[in-house]
């Protein structure tokens, strides 16, 4: 658990620290050394502004030019790759004659891994010929939002969608209403189903879950995360799991309205950059900008304290960043991270620490993405805020999210509330020309698995190859650009088909998709 006041303790210890400085630091006797202006504000932060660590790599990127011919490859989309869809194919009813009784699950997790957990306990309902309640959205320890299923997403048209699938009811009957998460938060229920294994098979249910839901009409499942296996599943479940994910789960309007709004404005191009001519000119470029058919990238950064921390990689923030993560390290985790056994070259070499925005920024202008690119930062919090992303403006000066495109009227049925933020960042990822992902995890494995489905462009970093090209600190732009773009070649949405264990929710071929 997150004591909910790990912050305020770091500024509290950093501020003593500064006020212990500030009697020791001579810059600080006025007049004997210049003012401190540009400095002041990263000594009252914990960490020293963050710096752009690949300097030289920087200055050849911010210089670089694009040949014609690679940009449009850039942005030119996936050609057809032989594959349609065919989770829908089934929609035959299908519908169990009679329910056996009612499958209530808790989710945690933030909104990406509640959509997973919502699929699968869709398809254990179909398992057990068993009537879904609409899940329940456990409060996340990190992300702290309390929005529900109906929230975020649109009960109406999942419930329609998965008519001829399995019964669907927003509540429990009367008779059934003492099943709250409150009545299995206080003691042990015969009706609570705790001990599903992880990728637990189908059997696991029919052996462990009916004889509950026989005996008392319900079974509650809780945890339910990862519960249900991708493997050895019939071709029925995995197809029903798909729709469940790439059509019967929609945000609710106005997520999506607020979407379309943000992509109409990504598409709008620059002003700036398009003419300085006025009259006839003017009127040409008032009508292009009214097709909005500009072309964006978006960019998911997951750079939080939480990941950060966990990953205990090094982020250039020098000594003070180091030790406020291995703080919160020992507060959070209690020190037990894997990764800070490893030095950070050891964890680099690997390729285990995600890319620094300055970094996906340098992979992005190698790629061949010229600094007109519109770039949608699908993001929350940047851990270091603005200078943390300041090397990664500079290559995209044409850079936005939510808060820049959007008023604050326009946000203010979302702000603060981390899972409908989420939304709105997955929504518009997926109406994006390109997407790419700063560090895996459940938001890109989500899209890439999405995108995967309507066969659109998703570049996949090669962390390996980065991080080894990011250690040479002597290699020069053309070399790195060159050694980029081969490296990538076939990381831009070329098909690849699931292997046993993965997830039909990242590689949604073969089990969702049928060869055209
Ligand atoms: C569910 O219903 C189908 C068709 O009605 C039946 O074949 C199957 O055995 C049932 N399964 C369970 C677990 O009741
Ligand atoms: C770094 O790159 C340069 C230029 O390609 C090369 O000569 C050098 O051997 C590389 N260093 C390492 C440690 O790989």
């Amino acid at each position: 658990m997150r004591p909910p006041s790990s912050n305020q303790y770091h500024q509290h210890r950093g501020a003593s620290y500064v006020a212990l400085l500030m009697l020791l630091l001579p810059a600080f006797w006025p007049g004997i050394f210049s003012p401190l202006d540009h400095a002041s504000p990263s000594i009252f932060s914990e960490w020293n502004a963050p710096r752009p660590v690949h300097l030289s790599l920087l200055k050849g990127a911010i210089q670089r030019h694009i040949a014609d011919e690679q940009r449009s490859d850039l942005w030119s989309p996936l050609p057809p790759q032989g594959w349609k869809s065919c989770a829908r194919s089934l929609d035959t009813p299908g519908f169990p004659k009679k329910s056996s009784g009612y499958i209530q699950v808790f989710l945690d997790g933030g909104l990406n891994q509640q959509r997973m957990g919502i699929c699968d306990a869709v398809a254990v309902a179909k398992i057990l010929n068993a009537t879904l309640v609409i899940p329940y959205l456990e409060e996340n320890s990190v992300w702290k939002d309390s929005s529900s299923f109906e929230d975020i997403f649109d009960v109406e048209h999942f419930i329609g969608a998965l008519k001829y699938d399995i019964p669907v009811v927003r509540e429990l009957p009367k008779e059934l209403s003492w099943s709250t998460r409150q009545y299995y938060a206080v003691a042990i229920r015969a009706t609570r189903i705790k001990t599903a294994p992880l990728h637990a098979s189908m059997n696991w249910y029919l052996e462990n879950a009916l004889p509950v839901l026989q005996s008392y009409g319900i079974a509650a499942i809780a945890p339910f995360s990862h519960r249900l296996g991708f493997d050895n599943m019939p071709e029925d479940i995995q197809r029903l799991r798909c729709k469940v994910n790439f059509h019967a789960l929609t945000f609710v309007p106005h997520i999506n309205a607020l979407g379309d709004a943000l992509v109409k404005r990504l598409r709008r191009p620059v002003h700036s950059s398009m003419s300085t001519g006025g009259g006839y000119l003017r009127e040409m470029v008032d009508e292009l900008l009214d097709r909005e058919t500009g072309k964006f990238v978006a960019l998911h950064l997951r750079f939080d304290k939480d990941m950060a921390a966990h990953s205990a990689c090094d982020f250039g923030g020098g000594k003070a960043e180091r030790l406020a993560l291995a703080k919160y390290r020992q507060v959070i985790w209690q020190g037990r991270v894997t990764n800070s056994q490893f030095t950070d070259e050891e964890l680099r070499s690997q390729g285990r620490c995600p890319l620094t925005p300055e970094e996906i920024g340098l992979l992005l202008a190698a790629l061949g993405f010229d600094s007109n690119t519109r770039l949608y930062l699908a993001s929350h919090k940047v851990y270091g805020g603005e200078a943390r992303i300041s090397a990664l403006r500079k290559l995209f000066p044409q850079m936005d999210d939510k808060k820049s495109l959007a008023s604050r009227e326009e946000l203010s049925k979302v702000d603060g509330k981390a899972s409908l933020l989420a939304a709105v960042d997955y929504y518009v990822s997926m109406q994006s020309d390109v997407f790419i992902s700063a560090s895996p995890g459940n938001m890109h494995n989500a899209l890439v698995g999405h995108r995967t489905y309507e066969n659109l462009k998703t570049i996949r970093p090669s962390m390996t190859l980065l991080s080894q090209l990011f250690l040479n600190k002597s290699l020069p732009w053309a070399e790195f650009e060159q050694a980029v773009r081969f490296g990538h070649k076939n990381r831009q949405g070329q098909i690849r088909l699931r292997k046993p264990k993965q997830s039909i929710y990242t590689y949604p071929l073969p089990d969702c998709m049928c060869e055209a």
